[in-house]
């Protein structure tokens, strides 16, 4: 059970990182970011259908958050029952704060997900415009205009990266790589991919919101 959230985990990270990496084009202006969008539905093609990577990503990462949360929930299951009866007197001394709330952060994480597909791919969700009219540029710059938007996922990607950290670390816990020696080599490396995940993904909203992209 460890070793597939482990490496769905390390899927998501990898997924999540590439994410943010493609948002960064923002930066380069309209031209560079919706062609960016478009190449990654004609990428492969003919071998692969339009739009055939992005499908294939898609169900990996459907089939990925099933086994990650079920996971999850057993093994969360299997330390209550092995336990017996909760605890008496809950004093947690060496569990992080990531630790403890990496919990609910999952469920945050999950909730969020579906607005995010609900806002900017089946676009049912429209903030600040009319999303069929526009690119999926403009519907960037149109969203994070709102400074509610900007706040709310603020609060979803410092929930990711404090979940992340936790992953990152538990995943090389499980592969075997924590040894006493590279404890703090494999904490550093934790906090250098969770203070990638909030700064690289607010970067482009927050300068939407400064006007700096407009
Ligand atoms: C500030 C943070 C984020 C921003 C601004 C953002 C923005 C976007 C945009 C604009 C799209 C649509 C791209 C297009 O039209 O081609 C998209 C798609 C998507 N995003 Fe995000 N995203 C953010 C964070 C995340 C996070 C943290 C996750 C996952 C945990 C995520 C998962 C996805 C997925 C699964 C898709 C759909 C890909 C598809 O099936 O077409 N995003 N995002």
């Amino acid at each position: 059970m460890k070793i597939l959230m482990a490496v769905t985990g390390v899927f998501f990270v990898f997924f999540v990182l590439m994410h943010m990496y493609g948002n960064l084009k923002m930066f380069g202006g309209a031209e560079v970011y919706n062609g960016y969008a478009e190449h990654l539905r004609v990428i492969f093609e003919p071998i692969l259908p339009r739009n055939g990577l992005l499908w294939i990503l898609r169900v990996l990462l459907l089939a990925s958050v099933a086994v990650h949360g079920y996971s999850a929930f057993s093994l969360w299951n299997r330390s209550r029952r092995a336990r017996g009866t909760g605890y008496v007197n809950k004093h947690p001394i060496a569990t992080s704060y990531a630790v403890r709330t990496v919990r609910w952060g999952g469920v945050i994480i999950l909730m969020f997900v579906a607005f995010h597909l609900l806002h900017f791919t089946t676009l049912t969700i429209e903030i600040g415009g009319d999303y069929q009219a526009l690119s999926p540029y403009e519907r960037m710059v149109v969203s994070f205009e709102h400074w509610w938007v900007w706040l709310a996922y603020l609060i979803v990607m410092v929930t990711l990266s404090l979940h992340v950290r936790h992953g990152v670390w538990s995943s090389l816990a499980t592969f075997g790589a924590n040894k006493k020696r590279r404890e703090t080599a494999i904490n550093g490396f934790a906090i250098l991919v969770a203070a990638a995940v909030v700064i690289g993904f607010m970067l482009p909203p927050t300068a939407i919101l400064l006007d700096f992209i407009n």
